[in-house]
């Protein structure tokens, strides 16, 4: 089980949207594994309300994983707090807390996928987080310090780049948690004068890669919208494959045997047929 955290440092530069949009993609990304998409937003969780339009099981998300009882299997609990993103699918998605008086919860739920792991390794599923703004100190939120990698992502404005710059200053202190923690950057672009790899230099981070501003096709990851004819030929939809694989690669998830993925994995892509609920 690999681990992927997204984060941003200021604005709303689309994690929410592309830790939907990687999840979908994963399965084909990493030759057959499964994806689970976590909403850790301590502000509150925008997956809910958003891709999955309101409609989730009421046992679901991370509040219900933080209060199951200690004697259950976390494993099962799991399951049952997860919603599937395609009919039987390789893609599923944990909800996140409803707004941030209750973020307390975050932690106690993310202790209960780690417990979890060794059902997860045998499932051959990674986790996409989504850790949201980062604010404070990134070193109080595990799924940041715990992750395999973490991916900042940063829109091509001065505002938006001063303050991926501090928080990659920070984040790379000498003896902190998060400095044992690679970071790498996603441009997530906009109108602007400023090309990628000038927003990478000024950060100081290496680019990881680059989606193109479409946010007709956005909305399909971020607001459940409907796909529009061009969505799986559109630079957004390929950016999110290409990005996707090049992760898979880098963290060497990759080249599960024909066969060996999640039983009934779906033939995925970054597509959006059947997102929402199963
Ligand atoms: N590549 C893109 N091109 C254009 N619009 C995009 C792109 N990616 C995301 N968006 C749009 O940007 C808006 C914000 O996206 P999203 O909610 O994912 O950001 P966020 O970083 O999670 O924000 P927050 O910190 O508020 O949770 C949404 O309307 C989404 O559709
Ligand atoms: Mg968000």
């Amino acid at each position: 089980m690999a681990t992927i955290s997204l984060l941003s440092a200021k604005g709303s530069p689309g994690v929410t949207t592309l830790t939907v949009a990687f999840t979908l993609a994963w399965s084909t990304a990493s030759g057959g594994r499964g994806a689970l998409a976590v909403d850790a937003d301590p502000a509150g969780g925008d997956m809910a309300p958003g891709v999955l339009r309101g409609a989730l099981p009421d046992d679901a998300g991370m509040l219900p994983l933080a209060a199951a009882r200690r004697d259950v299997l976390a494993a099962e609990v799991l399951d049952a707090a997860c919603v599937h993103l395609r009919p039987a699918g390789a893609a599923r998605l944990l909800p996140g807390v409803p707004d941030a008086a209750r973020a307390g919860a975050l932690t106690l739920a993310w202790d209960r996928i780690g417990e979890a792991r060794p059902a997860l390794d045998h499932a051959q599923v990674d986790l996409l987080v989504d850790a949201g703004r980062v604010g404070g100190d990134p070193a109080r939120s595990p799924w940041l310090v715990e992750a395999d990698l973490a991916l900042l992502l940063v829109r091509p404005t001065l505002p938006a780049v001063a303050a991926a710059h501090r928080l990659a200053d920070g984040w790379r202190t000498p003896g902190t948690p998060t400095s044992l923690v690679p970071l790498a950057l996603l441009v997530v672009e906009a109108p602007s004068p400023y090309r990628p790899h000038e927003v990478a230099r000024a950060v100081g981070l290496p680019l990881q890669g680059v989606i193109p501003f479409e946010p007709v096709h956005a909305r399909v990851h971020s607001e459940g919208a409907a796909a529009g004819r061009g969505f799986e030929r559109s630079g957004y939809a390929r950016a999110i494959s290409h990005v996707a694989g090049d992760l898979a690669q880098r963290l060497g998830t990759v080249a599960a045997p024909a066969g060996a993925g999640p039983a009934g994995a779906a033939p995925a892509g970054a597509g959006p047929a059947g997102v929402g609920v199963a």
